[in-house]
């Protein structure tokens, strides 16, 4: 494969905090059901010892976001999040305006937390409300209801959170058109700064891949859905910038944006995946750690809380490239192609070249390729090209 030199792109950091107060039967994130009271000290102190242990990884480099997933962070307090914070600033350094996000469920919002969340350090908020519609909440097995989660965002609110993200999904069972509309516009009179519009998919090893819930929209419906949500949101201000996500100016979520540019992300926590560039040795790692909780926690701070570590070989860096960056409207210029790939335009073009003459890849004055809309709805098929 043809060679450019690999730079190492900008840092992010994911802590994955691995609990839920009931499984929702559509999920295959690495969640598990506390069953018992929660060990936070000792996670936190795992978490600490974790990020120690890859430390020499990213020596020197800057972070520039920082997401806490799950799981439901939220179930965490926020002395828990606080003392993690500061332990992850001292050994790392954070850039001024870095972003750290916490991911939430509405149905965990005790009185105070958020206010804590924030002293702590949290700047952004992303809640799992998924649908307004109780009937729809219900069948997802949710925990809270529309009411529940309309009091948590405005709690958040007024504890000082103007950078919220709201999660949505579509295609639910039994849900029309109008009701997936009516769930948009229910998201927007809360004047959140981004919304996350994610159609539902029935993933392998959940309850709804085994029993298939009833009234399933079929695609053609889904595609309607995604349509008129799409137009609503634009109209009120919220830009799709990438297939599911929707932001006002300036508001698109930092993190994300790191992962669908191929950047680089320390992963910390039961069962978190970690990408790395590695100047001094041009290449790129992966690394993921034990996901069962247990295992994590006896383990983390040493060599046997590693799942796993591989190479991204030249050959695979094209698929894992467009992977992110063909879900991007902004697509990505040949520039950041090398620089991230450490390969030249060579390695892509016969791909290229094909995905422009089926009209799902524009080149924009010879640097930038851009999606195009077509582009944006047969993604997967426009990835494949490059496998
Ligand atoms: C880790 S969860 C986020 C927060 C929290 N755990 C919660 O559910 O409230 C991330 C988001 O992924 C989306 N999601 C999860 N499973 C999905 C599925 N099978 N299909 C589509 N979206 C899914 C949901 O919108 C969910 O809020
Ligand atoms: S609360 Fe979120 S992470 Fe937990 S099971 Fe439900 S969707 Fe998955």
């Amino acid at each position: 494969m043809p060679v450019a030199p690999l730079i190492p792109p900008p840092l992010s950091l994911y802590v994955h905090l691995p609990w839920c107060v009931r499984k929702c039967p559509y999920c295959d994130f690495n969640s598990h059901e506390a069953r018992t009271a929660l060990p936070f000290d000792a996670y936190v102190e795992a978490l600490l010892a974790d990020l120690e242990f890859d430390l020499p990884l990213v020596w020197g480099r800057t972070v520039h976001s920082v997401f806490f997933g799950g799981g439901t962070p939220s179930l965490f307090p926020a002395e828990a999040i606080d003392r993690f914070l500061q332990g992850a600033s001292s050994r790392l350094r954070f850039a001024p305006d870095v972003e750290i996000t916490l991911e939430t469920n509405p149905g965990t919002a005790e009185h105070g937390r958020f206010e804590g969340y924030r002293a702590a350090g949290v700047n952004r908020l992303s809640f799992g409300i998924q649908s307004f519609d109780d009937g729809c909440l219900q069948r997802l097995g949710r925990i809270h209801d529309s009411r529940e989660a309309e009091a948590a965002v405005k709690q958040a609110q007024d504890a000082g959170f103007d950078d919220i993200n709201l999660d949505l999904m579509f295609a639910l069972p039994q849900q029309t058109p109008a009701m997936a509309e009516t769930d948009v516009e229910r998201a927007i009179a809360l004047a959140p700064a981004h919304v996350s519009h994610y159609q539902l998919t029935l993933e392998p090893n959940t309850v709804f891949a085994v029993r298939t819930p009833e009234g399933l929209p079929d695609e053609d419906t889904a595609w309607t859905m995604q349509e008129a949500c799409q137009a609503r949101l634009a109209a009120a201000g919220y830009a799709q910038y990438e297939i599911s996500a929707y932001a006002r100016p300036g508001r698109q979520c930092a993190h994300n944006l790191n992962y669908w540019r191929f950047g680089d992300y320390l992963g910390i926590g039961a069962g978190a995946h970690g990408k790395l560039t590695l100047g001094s040795e041009q290449s790129i790692l992966r690394r993921w750690k034990h996901k069962h909780p247990a295992r994590y926690l006896a383990t983390a701070g040493t060599a046997g809380a590693i799942g796993g570590d591989e190479r991204i070989a030249p050959e695979q860096r094209p698929f894992e490239f467009m992977l992110n960056a063909l879900r991007l409207r902004e697509g990505f210029t040949l520039a950041l192609f090398r620089a991230r790939t450490g390969l030249d335009d060579e390695a892509i073009a016969a791909p290229l070249e094909r995905a422009i003459a089926r009209g799902w890849l524009a080149r924009e004055d010879g640097e930038r390729i851009r999606p195009t809309e077509l582009g944006l709805r047969f993604a997967n098929d426009a990835i494949a090209l490059f496998l």
